[in-house]
């Protein structure tokens, strides 16, 4: 049993992710999601503490998974946290291209490595960024995502 982290926006969480870390959990026993910044993407939708909330929820059924916010680094998080590796999920060439720069460039600084997972086929077309367009204009994600977000989505909507 090993100990690793998966960091991303997570802005929202959706079922691609849930698939990441479910096979995450079978190949290393242990996860930290890590709720992180990314400095490419403008200002998330959701708080830390809102995605915090909603990710817990989603992974209730899974004890060996943990949920934390970080700032800073991925690496400086994956030290933190004692982790074998970082893993991130791929469901296109496209997210190859970015997380193979940030893999290298992660380890060459660092040591740490990263691990590839492939995202179920099924779910390789589901994007954070249109669910947010979608929800926002009232339409319904529940296909794309875990139950405890999709209220959280609902809410969202129609507060705004
Ligand atoms: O879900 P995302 O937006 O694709 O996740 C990207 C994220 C948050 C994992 C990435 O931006 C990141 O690692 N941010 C932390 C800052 C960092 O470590 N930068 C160095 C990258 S080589």
């Amino acid at each position: 049993m090993s100990t690793v982290i998966y960091p991303g926006s997570f802005d929202p969480f959706h079922l691609g992710h849930l698939d990441v870390v479910e096979q995450a959990v079978s190949l290393f026993g242990d996860v930290v999601i890590a709720v992180m910044h990314n400095p490419q993407k403008p200002a998330g939708t959701f708080s830390a503490d809102e995605r915090l909330s909603m990710i817990g929820d989603s992974v209730a059924h899974l004890p060996s998974v943990r949920v934390q916010a970080f700032a800073g680094l991925a690496i400086d998080a994956a030290k933190a946290m004692n982790a074998l590796c970082i893993v991130k999920g791929l469901r296109t060439p496209a997210d190859f291209e970015v997380e193979q720069q940030m893999a290298h460039t992660n380890f060459t600084v660092s040591g740490i490595r990263t691990v590839y997972v492939p995202c179920a086929p099924a779910l390789g077309f589901i994007s954070s960024r249109f669910i947010r367009e979608i929800s926002t204009h009232g339409g319904d994600v529940t296909s794309m995502v875990p139950s405890a977000v999709a209220n959280v989505l609902l809410a969202h909507h129609k507060r705004s």
